[in-house]
C-alpha cells in the first residue's frame, strides 16, 4: 500500500490524495474538501477524520489551524416513530 492510497476518510473511503488533490484545486477548509470528496460525511459524521482533514489542509496551505474554518456538524438521522415525535411537540 503506497501513502497515496492511505485512506484517511474510513466512512467515505476517501484517501490522502483525494484529498491533496481537492485542496490543490482550491479547498482550503473542511466543508470545502467535505464537498469536493465527501470526506467527513460519513457515518461517524467526521469524529473520525475531521482532525487528519485539518492537519492535511495545514500542512498544504500553511493556514493556522485555527483559521481553518470549522465543518458544520448534522446529528445523525435516525428514524423515530410518530409517538415520539408527538410527544415532543408538548416539550
Ligand atoms: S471517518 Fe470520515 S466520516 Fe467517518
Amino acid at each position: 500500500m503506497s501513502k497515496k492510497d492511505l485512506i484517511i476518510c474510513r466512512c467515505e473511503e476517501v484517501t490522502e490524495e483525494e484529498i491533496k488533490k481537492a485542496i490543490r484545486e482550491g479547498a482550503d477548509n473542511v466543508d470545502a474538501v467535505k464537498r469536493a470528496t465527501r470526506a467527513g460525511m460519513g457515518l461517524c459524521q467526521s469524529h473520525t477524520c475531521y482532525t487528519l482533514i485539518v492537519k492535511i489542509i495545514h500542512e498544504m496551505t500553511g493556514k493556522p489551524i485555527k483559521e481553518i474554518l470549522p465543518a458544520t456538524h448534522r446529528s445523525p438521522i435516525r428514524p423515530i416513530t410518530a409517538e415520539i415525535l408527538a410527544k415532543s411537540k408538548n416539550m
